[in-house]
């Protein structure tokens, strides 16, 4: 039976060591990182999403606010509502939970947060500076995967990583950072998606296979080498009328077929869903650390 990679528990582990260190800056500096999470409407997956970024914010002692607004709100009044959070310096990081309502560009609202506040990652700048292997703040789901690897010993130099899918949040920056020059990085990355041809020829190739599809069970073992790390990033809410809610979550990897092949593998859920949240912790911390150095 393979490793289970645990994001609850790596999460529980980083959540002490961030709580330590927001203690120790609270004393040196009387405040504590403050985030900020904007939700448009009333998305059932989105109000969840936004509900654990504000119970995480409670356990490592960082203040939070939700700002919730109609779905009906015009562009103009969100991104002024934006611009007024980034020049609040009681505020350290921002994001606003997607998706939208279709009459908001969400490319427009993205570029309004201030980089430095951008703690989500998505800003083009701090994109450009992933593209480029300069310091930035890194999209906070490929951030807490490699923050899992880490924890869990798993070497990615050399390694060839397979990345299934091209998204902007998950595969695109999940391959630059396990190419770049780092501790986290260094591996030949290969980036499948729609498009590829021979799907299984490459995936059968990867030591490390990151699946980012948002197609329920799309990965089989027929895609799998035996022995591979298997990262499922996938998180549909598919009908389930045995559960009282109705629903369950579902990876992009067949769990039942793949895991007694894989060396590891993370669970859905209970695997990337709280490393996006770690991500997430440690870009807030990160952003206060860098306001409080140049104050
Ligand atoms: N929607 C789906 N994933 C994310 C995320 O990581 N951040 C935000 N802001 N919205 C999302």
């Amino acid at each position: 039976m393979p490793q289970i990679l645990s994001g609850k528990e790596v999460s529980l582990s980083l959540n002490e060591k961030i709580a330590a260190r927001v203690a120790e800056l609270k004393a040196q500096t009387g405040r504590v990182p403050h985030l900020v999470a904007i939700l448009v409407g009333n998305d059932g997956a989105s109000q969840t999403y936004v509900g654990a970024k504000e119970k995480a914010c409670e356990t490592v002692g960082f203040d939070s606010s939700i700002m919730r607004f109609d779905a009906g709100i015009s562009q103009e009044e969100l991104l002024k509502e934006i611009d007024r959070i980034n020049s609040d310096d009681q505020y350290d990081g921002l994001i606003v939970q997607l998706p939208l309502p279709k009459h908001i560009d969400e490319e427009v609202v993205t570029h309004a947060i201030h980089p430095d506040m951008d703690v989500d990652g998505f800003h083009d700048i701090n994109m450009g500076k992933l593209a480029k292997g300069n310091p930035g703040v890194k999209p906070a789901t490929p951030y807490g995967i490699t923050l899992m690897l880490k924890h869990y010993g798993i070497e990615t130099s050399g390694k060839h990583v397979v990345v299934l899918g091209r998204s902007n949040i998950v595969g695109r920056p999940m391959s630059l950072l396990l190419s770049d020059s780092s501790d986290t990085g260094n591996a030949t990355v290969t980036l499948c998606h729609s498009r590829t041809r021979n799907l299984a020829e490459y995936t059968r190739q990867a030591d490390i296979l990151v699946v980012a599809l948002g197609k329920p069970e799309f990965v089989g073992a027929d895609l799998v080498k035996p022995g591979a790390v298997v990262i499922d990033v996938g998180t549909t809410r598919v009908d389930d009328a045995s559960r009282e809610r109705g629903w369950r979550l579902t990876g992009d990897v067949n769990y039942a077929e793949v895991s007694p092949i894989a060396a590891a593998i993370t669970p859905v859920p209970g695997g990337v869903g709280p490393m996006t949240i770690s991500g997430l912790m440690m870009n807030t911390l990160q952003a206060f650390e860098r306001k409080v150095q140049n104050a």
